[in-house]
């Protein structure tokens, strides 16, 4: 009986998967990639490993603590990470993957996919990230490059404290997300890198970026096509492109984008700051954007509407409306500090007030094209706003 009795004990300790079965829905479990075979050596294929872990881990009931143990290296060929789960999923992403060299690349649009897990949580507790050997890549301006991470309907997504560098393309893709918080995440590739946005958001809403340091080749955050409600605080871009709306029209005829706002960022030797751009022969909107409290140095086109991004012959355009700048300061690279260039249809209801944007050493000026609105308080004097 003893002897049965120690038997059962064992079996118990030894095996998680039957103490999980017989507790579907109650339990809060740990699923380390380790225990499923990840080698954590930077060179082994651990691709397997977080394939089960994650399955493992979707499946379960409760809570799922998915574990990327701090202090590894973790090379593997592409990670999908497809819900929906069962389990409410929660990655302590604490060790590194590390993407295979374009030579070693198959195929597909995005190293790692994270599609349909609603609730998920990711905390990368400033030690975890990815690095996406984008070296092996930017030379190669007309391959079908991939991006490092991409959030694919997933509502209710919070991602904190992670790394993110060396992308071939866009680091972080948010597409098709409802209420999504990126807090802390530090994105890091060269000023030379093509087309490595930070932040590349579609079709989502309610998505708050803030606290966070982004390093790129093209726009530090780029808000696209079908965005609204999206918030973004306390980042410094630079270098990079900016924080931009757009470009909208260029994908789809119809781009709409509102009710973004953009607040207290700073901006360091970046080609621009806060840009609204759009294509010719696009239609839909971009309403509703405030950028207030932002810092620059050293920016090049610091306030820019540039409706003539990829100049067509078509002159159909998204109509831009109801943009307020507020309380920039800083230098300016550039004799335009303030560049309003609309489309023949005109840009509305602009707004500027307590600017102060400097050229060193020379005068700053604004250039308005078909550009309505008031400025109050702006230095570059921007006269050339019609009423
Ligand atoms: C699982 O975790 C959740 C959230 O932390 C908690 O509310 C719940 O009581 C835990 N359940 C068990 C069985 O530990
Ligand atoms: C943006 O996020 C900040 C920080 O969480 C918050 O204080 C602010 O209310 C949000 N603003 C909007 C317009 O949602
Ligand atoms: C602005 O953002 C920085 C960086 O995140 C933060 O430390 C600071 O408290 C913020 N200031 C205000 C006034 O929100
Ligand atoms: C503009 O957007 C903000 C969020 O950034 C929102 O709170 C506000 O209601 C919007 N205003 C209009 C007129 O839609
Ligand atoms: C404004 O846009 C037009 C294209 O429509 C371009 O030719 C011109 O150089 C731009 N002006 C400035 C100051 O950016």
């Amino acid at each position: 009986m003893q002897i049965f009795i120690t038997y059962i004990l064992i079996l118990c300790f030894i095996s998680p998967c039957l103490s999980t079965l017989s507790n579907v829905g109650t339990t809060n479990d740990t699923y380390n990639v380790m225990q499923y075979g990840a080698v954590g050596d930077g060179k082994t294929d651990d691709t397997q490993a977080f394939a089960s872990a994650w399955s493992k881990a979707c499946k379960a009931g409760g809570m799922s603590t998915l574990v990327i143990p701090s202090g590894k290296s973790f090379f593997v060929r592409t990670l999908n990470f497809y819900g929906p789960c069962n389990a409410k999923i929660l990655i302590q992403f604490q060790g590194k993957i590390i993407a295979p060299p374009k030579d070693g690349w198959k195929s597909g649009a995005y190293f790692i996919s994270i599609e349909r897990v609603n609730g998920l949580t990711i905390d990368g507790n400033d030690q975890g990230g990815v690095d996406g050997d984008g070296s092996t890549w930017w030379d190669c301006k007309s391959c079908n490059r991939p991006g490092v991470l991409y959030f694919h309907a997933c509502n209710d997504l919070s991602v904190n404290k992670l790394k993110i560098s060396n992308s071939p393309k866009a680091h972080v893709s948010v597409n098709q997300c409802n209420h999504a918080t990126f807090s802390g995440i530090s994105i890091d590739s060269p000023a030379t890198s093509p087309n490595t946005d930070g932040f590349d958001i579609s079709f989502s809403t309610y998505v708050l970026i803030k606290d966070s340091n982004i390093k790129a080749g093209d726009d530090c955050i780029a808000i696209n096509g079908g965005s609204s409600f999206i918030n973004v605080t306390g980042v410094y871009c630079g270098p990079g492109h900016g924080i931009s709306v757009g470009s909208l029209g260029i994908k789809r005829p119809d781009d709409r984008v509102s009710n973004v706002y953009v607040r207290n960022c700073t901006f360091t030797g970046t080609q621009n700051g806060a840009r609204i751009k759009t294509v010719q022969g696009g239609s839909g909107y971009a309403k509703n954007i405030t950028y207030e409290q932002i810092k620059l140095q050293n920016v090049r086109n610091p306030i820019f509407i540039d409706q003539a991004y990829n100049a067509r012959l078509d002159d159909t355009s998204v109509l831009v409306s109801s943009v307020t700048y507020r309380r920039f300061t800083g230098t300016s690279s550039c004799e335009f500090a303030i560049n309003l260039n609309c489309s023949s249809s005109g840009c509305f209801d602009i707004l500027l007030e307590q600017n102060n944007i400097v050229f060193p050493g020379k005068t700053a000026s604004a250039f308005c094209r078909n550009a309505h609105g008031t400025a109050t308080n702006t230095i570059p004097n921007v006269g050339c706003l019609s009423k």
